[in-house]
């Protein structure tokens, strides 16, 4: 039986805000975040039910300790939040780079760091990556290699947390997400041909895959694909 929260990191909009809703729907309680408290409250408030919101720069990790103070036991931490770097190495942004990096592998790091005492022996943590790890592009070097970093990190994390559980989730685009919704129809056909069930992926079987890592008790370690089978062609 739960007891604890569900807390969605990057939990404002997108999947993570589709994940937070799910498990909102089911009247559990449920913590949203993003990088803005007044966002992070209106979100709350538009999922509804007993879902409340904290803003906090996961780029300023030293911040996140006192941003979480009053967070009680958790059963499920989602790590979803990204800030996208279309990064050529040929003009390449620093200050940009420094801060998807240091979001993803320091500052999930040092979420998972604070959360700890309140996370109990069942409970489970996923973390989001991406496909851009396996099938890089034009300016993807630091997404790949976050997204690398966290395929990683969950065999460290499943070692040093055990018998806590750590998974992670790589989609493909997300077709109906907020960040793809609007894409030009040409590059939506040019992934869909590339994909064989068809279509691109969703944010329902998103959620699907999230929650079967997040709640079956028998899997851990895992770095699940949600890619229709792209990953095949
Ligand atoms: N959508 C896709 O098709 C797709 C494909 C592959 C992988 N993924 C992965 O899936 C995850 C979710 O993607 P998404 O498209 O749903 O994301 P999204 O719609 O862009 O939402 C990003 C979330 O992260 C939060 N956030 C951004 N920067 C932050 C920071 N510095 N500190 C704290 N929170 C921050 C945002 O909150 P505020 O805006 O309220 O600050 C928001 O809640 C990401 O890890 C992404 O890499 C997504």
């Amino acid at each position: 039986m739960a007891n604890g929260s569900v807390v969605v990191v990057g939990g404002t909009v997108g999947l993570g805000r589709e994940l937070a809703q799910a498990y909102a729907d089911e009247s559990r309680e449920v913590v949203v975040t993003g990088r803005d408290q007044g966002r992070a409250d209106a979100a709350a408030k538009e999922i509804g039910g007993s879902v409340r919101g904290i803003g906090f720069d996961l780029a300023a990790p030293h911040t996140i300790a006192a941003a979480l103070a009053d967070v009680g036991p958790v059963d499920h931490l989602v790590l979803a939040a990204i800030e996208r770097d279309t990064n050529k190495v040929q003009e390449y942004d620093i200050e940009s780079a420094l801060r998807l990096v240091t979001l993803k592998l320091v500052g999930y790091t040092e979420v998972i760091h604070t959360l700890l005492p309140r996370l109990g022996e069942s409970s489970s943590i996923l973390i989001f990556g991406g496909l851009a790890r396996d099938r890089p592009y034009p300016g993807s070097t630091t997404v790949t290699t976050v997204n690398g970093g966290v395929t990683s990190m969950v065999r460290t994390l499943v070692i040093e947390l055990a018998p806590r559980r750590v998974n992670a989730l790589h989609p493909a685009i997300v077709g109906d997400s907020p960040q793809w919704v609007d894409m030009p129809d040409e590059r939506r056909k040019a992934l869909v041909d590339r994909t064989p069930i068809g279509r691109l992926v969703t944010m329902a079987e998103v959620v699907g895959a999230c929650r079967f890592l997040l709640e079956n008790q028998a899997i851990n370690g895992i770095n699940l694909s949600v890619d229709g089978g792209w990953m095949c062609t």
